[in-house]
């Protein structure tokens, strides 16, 4: 392994940085304007690091030449931004589960850009608590997420505010290399299927229409026309009736969709 000092001292161009932004976009919307350049250069560190490489020039040559597939696909994990909580937004949970639980006893749910894996387990396990059956498809661009939400394996840093109650249910402590981890119980794993679809495709692998897609915080890092773009063929996996979930901080009220809001970041579909 080369010294890692030598890598600190390379520095991303202002050409390699747009050489970088406008593939990202192009191929899965995620905006970076100048000011994400120092955060795009200390993501990719790692990158250098791990394939020993020196320089930012070298690493942009070999990403965009015909070697580099599989690389530009490590280079959109580190950038991708994948935040994430058990319970995040609880509102849109008090809404599932107070409101739109109480209509049936069947659902189907997408969760759009699931990262980690607590947003669809959070899901399952409100569902799973109010004896509803259902089906969760979870999908996100990004590999790497979708492998730790897989597993469905958690520090306890990250279940730690979460109420005793559905630890307790949902959860088996475990160990691993002398660390204490919690692992989502299998009877609820079992209702999601894990998929890697990136939203940006014409096209993508999914066959259903959902009661419920949750989209949260992704919205957030798209263009206006992507935004567009990206919800218009999301919603056609939507039934008629069926719920939209953006995040809290996101807003749609500027495009033009079939939806009709029912709540604070909750939309339904209306027929058009
Ligand atoms: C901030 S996380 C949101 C996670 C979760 N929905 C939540 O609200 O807690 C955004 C996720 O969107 C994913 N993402 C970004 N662009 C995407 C695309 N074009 N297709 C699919 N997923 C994408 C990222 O990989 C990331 O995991």
């Amino acid at each position: 392994m080369h010294d890692r000092l030598k890598y600190y001292k390379t520095k991303l161009s202002d050409n390699d940085f747009i050489k970088i932004s406008e593939h990202v976009e192009r191929k899965c919307g995620i905006r970076l304007p100048r000011q994400k350049k120092a955060m795009v250069q200390n993501r990719l560190y790692k990158r250098l690091i791990e394939i020993e490489i020196s320089t930012f020039e070298e690493y942009v040559k070999f990403v965009f030449s015909s070697k580099g597939n599989e690389e530009v696909n490590h280079m959109i994990d580190e950038i991708t931004t994948n935040k994430t909580d058990f319970f995040r937004e609880i509102k849109h949970f008090n809404f599932l589960e107070n409101i739109i639980l109480k209509k049936q006893t069947d659902f189907k749910i997408w969760s759009a850009g699931c990262s980690t894996g607590e947003e669809p387990y959070t899901i399952a396990m409100i569902l799973d608590k109010n004896l509803i059956n259902y089906n969760i498809v979870a999908s996100d661009l990004s590999e790497k997420v979708l492998d730790v939400a897989q597993k469905g394996v958690y520090k306890p840093e990250v279940v730690k505010n979460m109420q005793l109650e559905y630890l307790q249910k949902y959860f088996d402590k475990i160990e691993e290399n002398n660390k204490e981890l919690y692992k989502i119980k299998f009877h609820l794993k079992k209702h999601i299927k894990f998929l890697n679809i990136n939203l940006k495709d014409q096209t993508y692998n999914i066959s259903q229409n959902f009661d419920i897609i949750f989209f949260r915080n992704v919205l957030i890092y798209f263009n206006i026309e992507v935004q567009n773009e990206i919800l218009t063929k999301i919603l056609k996996h939507l039934k008629i009736g069926g719920y939209l979930f953006i995040g809290h901080s996101e807003s749609i009220y500027n495009l033009k969709l079939p939806l009709k809001s029912v709540s604070h970041s909750v939309f339904q579909k209306i027929n058009t």
